[in-house]
């Protein structure tokens, strides 16, 4: 009765979502455990391409059961979007299910989160703007409403209307125009009508489903360093992405885990603000020529808001302290194509500051920022990885940057991805 963490070991986009779909051939239940459409998570199988937000990336196969856990912060527009589009494209959402103890997104989180990020001038975090922010702050302030209230439609009605009307005195006071209520009001009544099938008490459900054998697999949104606790605050998102936060986020146990795949992209992305100590940026901050070219070769822009990413070379000073805030039992390296063309690659094994290499990730963003990376430089293997069915098959070079993540790190690289596609992944045997 296994249950696996999938989480993302740098700032988000690692191509956790197509570890997922691979590892979701071998399990039953694919759950989402924080975090909400701020997500997007791509798998791509053959010509068709998917960018998840909401839905766990598992709904791709027929076996799984997909479950958004209590956890995660839903916008019930957003998913039944992605319903419909999947459903369009004949993937069956019937087995979703949604934990009635997770928090619902309304249209003044968004607002809310849009006025906050405009009032912060030139000190912006660069959220996706999609609320997420204020519906986990009205969550922690107690005043959040849950899926679950939407099997009561006149009580629930009530609550909205007056949490909108609440929320108008809030936007005013940020300088925003008020919402419609009886919209709103309206809108989620028709919402609330149309999730109340899909509402489980997902807690009891997956620790019915642990007990008959089940094999569950965490699906992590986010990133370990864009964690609320773990992260550069204050340029993180509003949740806990680490695999501690896949307990909180689900309702099963510390000792349920016995897997934690850390995903770790070949080299380091960014959206938004923050320090990104190897960040590849000319004195303009302007992306000099290899951080260029990871962006277009990688294609880094960003699935759900199209900005650019920020790139920069591997940084094993935070593998290693994902790994330890983790307990990664080990690690899939992706995206190694991307650097295939390259002559050399670099890879940060530690920062010094002041002349002292530091031990231990940085607690602050501020010394994070100061920090001066030390590089060790490997040669590029100059031939496509593409196509590799085995570790063996891969150019010695790039095996040579495997080893070295390993070694440095401590925790074994089980896949290596070599593609986007759904086959572009070698699995170590
Ligand atoms: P996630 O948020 O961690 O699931 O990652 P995203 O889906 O936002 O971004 C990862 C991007 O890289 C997607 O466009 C994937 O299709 C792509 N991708 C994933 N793994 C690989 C890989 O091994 N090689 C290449 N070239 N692309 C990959
Ligand atoms: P996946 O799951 C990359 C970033 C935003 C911003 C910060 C806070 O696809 O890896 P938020 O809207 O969450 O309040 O924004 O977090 N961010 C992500 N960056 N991938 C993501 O998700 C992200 N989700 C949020 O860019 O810097
Ligand atoms: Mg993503």
């Amino acid at each position: 009765m296994p249950v696996t963490v999938v989480v993302g070991t740098q700032w988000g986009d690692e191509g956790k979502a197509k570890i997922i779909d691979l590892l979701s051939r071998e399990h039953s239940h694919v759950v989402r455990y924080q975090g909400g459409h701020n997500a997007g998570h791509t798998v791509v199988v053959g010509d068709e391409k998917y960018a998840l937000q909401l839905v766990p990336s598992g709904v791709l196969y027929d076996h799984v059961t997909p479950i958004i856990g209590n956890g995660v912060v839903v916008d019930l527009p957003t998913l039944f979007r992605e319903v419909e589009a999947l459903e369009s494209r004949g993937v069956s959402c019937a087995r979703l299910r949604v934990s009635s103890r997770a928090h619902l997104i309304f249209p003044w989180h968004q607002a809310h989160d849009a006025l906050t990020e405009a009032g912060r001038g030139d000190d912006k975090i660069g959220t996706t703007l999609k609320g997420i922010g204020p519906a986990y702050a009205d969550k922690a302030r107690r005043v959040g409403i849950r899926v679950g209230e939407v099997h009561d439609a006149v009580v629930f009605a009530d609550t909205v209307r007056r949490r909108a009307k609440e929320e108008n005195s809030t936007l005013a006071a940020l300088g925003g125009a008020p919402l419609d209520v009886e919209a709103i009001a309206a809108q989620f009544n028709d919402l609330a009508r149309r999730i109340a099938p899909y509402v489980a008490d997902t807690v009891n459900e997956l620790h019915d489903a642990l007990e008959d054998g089940a094999d569950i697999l965490l699906e992590g949104a986010q990133a370990t360093f864009l964690d609320i606790d773990h992260g550069t605050y204050p340029y993180v998102t509003s949740s806990n992405p680490v695999s501690g936060g896949a307990c909180a986020g689900t309702g099963l146990g510390p000792r349920d885990i016995t897997r934690v795949v850390g995903i770790a992209k070949a080299y380091t992305t960014r959206v938004g603000s923050g320090p990104l100590p190897t960040e590849l940026v000319g004195a303009d901050g302007e992306p000099d020529m290899l951080g260029r070219a990871l962006i277009d070769i990688g294609h880094e822009y960003g699935t759900v808001t199209g900005r650019r990413r920020r790139t920069g070379w591997l940084d094993l000073v935070m593998l290693r302290h994902a790994a330890r805030v983790n307990s990664l039992t080990e690690i899939a390296l992706t995206k190694l194509d991307v650097l295939d063309t390259f002559d050399e690659v670099k890879v940060c094994t530690d920062y010094r500051l002041d002349g002292n290499i530091l031990r231990g990730y940085p607690d602050r963003s501020e010394v994070l920022a100061a920090v001066e990376p030390v590089y060790a430089t490997l040669p590029g293997w100059k031939s496509s990885l593409r196509g590799a069915g085995t570790f063996s098959a891969l150019a010695p070079n790039a095996r040579a940057l495997v080893d070295l993540v390993e070694r440095n790190v401590g925790v074994p690289v089980t896949m290596v991805g070599t593609g986007p596609e759904r086959g572009d992944c070698v699995v170590r045997g």
